[in-house]
């Protein structure tokens, strides 16, 4: 039998299972009480994040992604719903864990630093209850983190806005939360940054492996970040899933159109010799996929009539194929320009073709559909 202090010990024999759930909220219902009667903010809001996993709520302004962070964190009360932060339940009708005993971080929308406070302490902020020696080391261990090292002795109004919102991740991570809440973390910041900004911060979570909760409007923020994203509608998730499916595999029209640019065209469901396929003005989509089928056959009516998802990068230019189209609007996106295109039936699509084909507005040019997914909708579906 080896000892205790041999290292293979600690080995797991197998793999380690799947992670343990971390966050999760349950059938969450909150209103608020206003002068018109009561508003449903959050009706049955229903997610779990794994240990180490970077979710995300993504939805328009005032569909309570605020509401849910503050909810999580313990700043706001639901009537109804359960919350479980490592494997214990902080809020029920039954129970309720005060903010501080959560073992939640938050990076707020505007940082809330304390402008009178110079970096070093804000993140000091946070270990008021640890010892000099040990808040000190911890300090710097965040600063380095952040790539604040430098900038230890400055103070708020000193530094960037990407620098302010670092120190505001540094003084969250700080106490190491179990759970890291952050909302609309990029709002205040220069577009063009935001980008950038996001892969970083995905890379500081990752490295100091905590499992984090953003909300944004913005997808492609969502996107660049999050592991898991839902797309909240009206209070609840309308769907839950890996950026690449959000995209590619929209589960409604909703969903199709928050997520994205894209085109919802008609086409005519078509059985032949055992295969499945779409005919749209750009011809007949063979449908591969036994999962597209299914979905294509369920949201088919009687006469077999659908709606067809193009996203602009189905959409491709290609000069030899028979299907012309007419080039009525062009954004130039660096790599690649985006072309609106009308079909002759006045159809319009969006392709997404390399920078290096220029065509001008008014040109036809030659367009066919490539793409291994056929995303279909019923017709008359507004999506909800
Ligand atoms: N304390 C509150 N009292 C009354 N209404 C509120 C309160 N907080 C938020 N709301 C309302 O709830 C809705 C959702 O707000 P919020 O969660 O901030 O949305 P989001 O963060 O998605 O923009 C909005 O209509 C907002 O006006
Ligand atoms: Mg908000």
């Amino acid at each position: 039998m080896p000892s205790p202090l041999d290292p293979s010990t600690f080995e797991p024999a197998v793999p380690a299972a799947r992670p343990a759930t971390t966050l999760r909220a349950r059938n969450l219902h909150l209103q608020f009480p206003t002068d018109r009667g009561a508003l449903q903010v959050l009706a049955g809001l229903d997610f779990g994040l794994h240990d180490g996993e970077i979710g995300c709520l993504l939805g328009e302004s005032g569909c309570g992604k605020t509401t849910a962070l503050r909810a999580i964190a313990g700043f706001a009360r639901p009537q109804a719903g359960q919350i479980e932060i490592a494997g214990r339940t902080v809020c029920s009708p039954e129970t309720w864990v005060e903010p501080e005993a959560r073992g939640v971080g938050v990076v707020f929308q505007d940082y809330a630093l304390f402008p009178h406070l110079n970096v070093t302490r804000n993140v000091a902020f946070g270990l008021r209850a640890s010892a000099p020696g040990e808040r000190d080391t911890r300090v710097a261990e965040m600063l380095e983190l952040v790539g604040l090292a430098d900038a230890a002795s400055r103070f708020p109004h000193e530094l960037s806005g990407g620098q302010q919102q670092r120190v505001a991740l540094a003084r969250a991570l700080a106490p190491a939360p179990g759970v890291l809440l952050l909302d609309e973390p990029f709002s205040n910041l220069d577009p063009d940054l935001r980008e950038r900004l996001a892969l970083e911060l995905r890379d500081i979570l990752k490295r100091c492996r905590t499992t984090a909760l953003l909300v944004t409007h913005d997808q492609y923020e969502a996107f660049a970040l999050a592991d898991s994203v839902g797309v909240m509608e009206a209070g609840r998730i309308a769907q839950w899933d890996t950026p690449y499916r959000l995209y590619h595999r929209p589960e409604t029209r909703a969903v199709a159109d928050f997520v994205g640019l894209g085109a919802f065209v008609p086409g005519q469901m078509v059985q032949r010799d055992g295969l499945a396929s779409v005919v749209i003005e750009l011809g007949a989509l063979p449908i591969h996929l036994r999962t597209d089928q299914a979905m294509a056959g369920a949201h088919a009516g009687v006469s077999g009539q659908v709606t067809v998802l193009l996203r602009p990068d189905d959409v491709v230019h290609d000069d030899e194929s028979p299907v012309r189209a007419d080039v009525v609007r062009k954004s130039f996106r660096g790599a690649s320009f985006l072309y609106t295109l009308r079909l002759p039936s006045g159809t319009t699509l969006l392709s997404l073709v390399p920078s290096h084909h220029n065509h001008a507005v008014g040109e036809q040019i030659g367009i066919r559909f490539a793409a291994e997914h056929v995303v279909t909708f019923p017709i008359e579906n507004s999506g909800d």
